[in-house]
């Protein structure tokens, strides 16, 4: 993975991405911000779902709530690829080396797994009353945004 890193740091550079984060001293900062606002969208979206789908508000008609924050989330996820590619250009070859960002990207990928498992397994969770299946998916994409969310901010400190 490190060696992919490597090659995807270079790229970039090769690219002209790594001299444009540098052009400016508010492209970094405000990166950051685009990141933090994504984190928000994603994980605020998919989180309230995932909470109505383990159990909570089961006034609140699943299908209606599925469908008003997946886009949301989606235009999150899609925000914290594009913040996340500068974020990384800016710092690519230590990056590499980082075990919580690795760490992060692992996660990332297991938890994008699991919602598209969901959405082709569980009914895409738009059941009044979801299965068990639906739940546990739920439950574990809940735990994963929320470590993948926390090794994010640990990254500037290991
Ligand atoms: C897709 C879901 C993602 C989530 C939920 C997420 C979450 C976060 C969070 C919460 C932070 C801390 C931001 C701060 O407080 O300053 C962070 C930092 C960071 N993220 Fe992400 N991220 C995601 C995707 C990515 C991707 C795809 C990349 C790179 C390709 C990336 C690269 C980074 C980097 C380099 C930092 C460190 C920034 C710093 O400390 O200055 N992230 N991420």
């Amino acid at each position: 993975m490190e060696a992919a890193l490597l090659a995807l740091a270079g790229w970039l550079d090769a690219v002209g991405l790594v001299a444009w984060t540098r052009l400016s001293p508010w492209i970094y900062p405000w990166a950051n911000v685009l990141h933090v606002l994504g984190v928000v969208m994603l994980v605020g979206g998919i989180g309230i779902v995932d909470l109505r789908i383990v159990g909570l508000w089961r006034s609140l008609p699943l299908g209606d709530l599925a469908r008003a924050l997946t886009p949301v989330a989606v235009i999150g996820l899609t925000l914290q690829f594009a913040s996340g590619l500068v974020l990384f250009a800016a710092d690519g070859p230590a990056l590499a080396g980082s075990f919580v960002f690795k760490t992060k990207l692992v996660l990332i990928a297991l938890a994008l797994g699991n919602a598209f498992a969901f959405r082709f397994t569980a009914r895409g969770g738009r059941d009044r009353s979801p299965s068990g299946l639906a739940r546990v998916s739920a439950a574990v994409s809940l735990a994963l945004w929320l470590v993948i969310t926390t090794l994010g901010r640990l990254i500037a400190y290991y």
